[in-house]
């Protein structure tokens, strides 16, 4: 049987179609817009994630035999919010999770409710991205708005709501909302009576690979599909791309170079760091995971290339670099400010170090380490808990480029498995809705069966000892220009 994953990304929405012993068959993107309506604000429509869903799964499918397709499932872009009206009407554009207009309201829940309270209703803390300082602010500065609110939904939600009708949700993603008690997999009763909304506006909460609902029959119709097309939960992008590469069970990690930057740790365990700068999440195997988010990664050497220096041969500007761990220019990443660890919606993206002989080689590397820095924050985060990490899988459309996985072995200093097919989340969204139609006993089973890894990249020892020297120089400079990112603000 074929199973399609649908990775709801935040420049385009990417579909796979595979076969159940994991061969991939197909796969298909499609773009949509993405609007920053004020500086730090960052929003897309449901609807246009909608129309490119539907014409993706007619283009993904139009060759093969549709009766084979038995399920679809999700990964898809966290904490955004999308609130429907009483006969389903999106009522605003959805906002999304690199939007940081609920200053406000996340110091609110930070410091009137409390960082303590906050986790222990829901193992985290507040973020500007996360989905319940945004319902605050909706609540806050548009009350039209907010009284008409009849459900709340993830991105990926509207999508599984749309195919089978089933208002739903996975513990993933609803791990991202502020709302959920991550330990228990259930709502927090406390967060909902702080944001002002019930019960009944919050999806059902399934396991990522349970089964929700069915294809909508028109919609069958619509696509040539059978009707028998089971849809399951999905999962967040990141837990789904944690799927796609293997990250499962206790102690794995994967880091993932898209839009935002990640650095994922799978764990049998639940377990939260003292100081919330990493998030504790449910993961889409059933169990738990640690996430570090950058919001700016890929998206930064994208800005750089596309908007700054005008070109698209990424490969030709990246070829010139060649003195790994020598850059005497360093760059903050903080493009739409910055999640973890250190939280800051008013941080910006800075170069640093700049002299008459720097070159335009030297910006563009620069760029690149400053992400593998970011990441390794979240790293130092990660060890600062006990947990050994001694190699990482990469994923993402920035895991494509050598150089980069080279400087991410090296900055880390642990090796980078490089997998046979880097598909991502979409490939996540299919083994889970395989796992859900039954083709395998769980997802970590269907993970390791499907997942392969072709490389590894093994860091060099004096390049490391050179990032080392670099790494520590970089941590300095956010805590020197803290204050000042502050007062521009301001
Ligand atoms: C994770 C996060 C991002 C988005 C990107 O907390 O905000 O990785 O999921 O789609």
């Amino acid at each position: 049987m074929y199973y399609i994953g649908i990775d709801l990304g935040t420049s385009a929405v990417k579909l796979l179609l595979m076969e159940a012993n994991g061969k991939i068959l197909n796969s298909i993107s499609k773009e949509y817009p993405l609007s920053f309506p004020h500086p730090g604000w960052s929003e897309q429509q449901p609807e246009d994630w909608w129309n490119a869903v539907c014409e993706g799964i007619v283009g993904l499918t139009e060759n093969f035999d549709k009766e084979k397709v038995a399920g679809i499932s999700f990964g898809g872009q966290m904490h955004g919010l999308v609130i429907l009206d009483e006969k389903d009407n999106v009522i605003r554009p959805a906002i999304l999770w690199n939007d940081g207009r609920s200053t406000e309201e996340t110091d609110y829940l930070n410091q009137v409710i409390g960082k303590d309270k906050l986790s222990s209703y829901t193992a985290n803390i507040a973020f500007a991205g996360f989905t319940a300082p945004k319902i605050l602010w909706v609540k806050n500065k548009e009350p039209e708005n907010f009284i008409k609110i009849n459900k709340i939904m993830l991105p990926k939600d509207y999508i599984a709501y749309k195919l089978s009708g089933t208002f739903c949700t996975d513990v993933s993603d609803a791990s991202g909302t502020l709302l959920f008690d991550v330990k228990n997999k259930c709502w927090s009763e406390e967060m909902l009576e702080i944001c002002g909304i019930t019960k009944g506006q919050v999806p059902k909460i399934y396991e990522s690979y349970d089964v929700v609902g069915k294809l909508k029959p028109e919609l069958a119709e619509k696509f040539g599909l059978s009707k028998e097309v089971k849809i399951a939960a999905g999962a967040a992008d990141n837990a789904a791309a944690a799927i796609g590469t293997g990250t499962v069970g206790d102690g794995l990690c994967n880091v993932s170079l898209g839009t935002s930057g990640t650095i994922f740790i799978s764990s049998k365990k639940f377990s939260v760091d003292k100081y919330n700068a990493l998030h504790a999440f449910a993961h889409a195997d059933g169990n738990y995971h640690l996430l570090g988010c950058m919001l700016s990664a890929a998206s930064c050497n994208k800005w750089w290339m596309d908007n700054i220096i005008g070109t698209k041969d990424y490969t030709k500007e990246q070829e010139k670099i060649t003195n790994l761990g020598e850059n005497h220019v360093f760059f903050l990443p903080y493009l739409m400010g910055e999640r973890s660890p250190h939280n800051d919606p008013n941080a910006r993206g800075t170069f640093i170090g700049l002299t008459m002989d720097t070159a335009r080689t030297d910006m563009t590397q620069a760029i690149l380490e400053g992400v593998a820095f970011a990441i390794r924050d979240s790293f130092e985060v990660v060890k600062a808990l006990g947990v050994k990490i001694e190699k990482t899988k990469i994923s993402g459309g920035g895991a494509k480029s050598t150089l980069w996985r080279q400087i991410f072995a090296n900055v880390l200093n642990i090796k980078v498995e490089i997998l046979e097919s880097e598909e991502g989340p979409a490939l996540g969204g299919a083994i889970l809705a395989a796992v859900a139609c039954g083709e395998y006993k769980n997802v970590e089973e269907a993970a390791l069966k499907i997942v392969k890894i072709v490389d590894t990249v093994v860091p060099d020892e004096e390049i490391a000892a050179k990032y080392e020297k670099k790494y520590t120089q970089f941590a300095k400079i956010y805590p020197t220009v803290k204050g000042l990112f502050q007062e521009i603000a301001d």
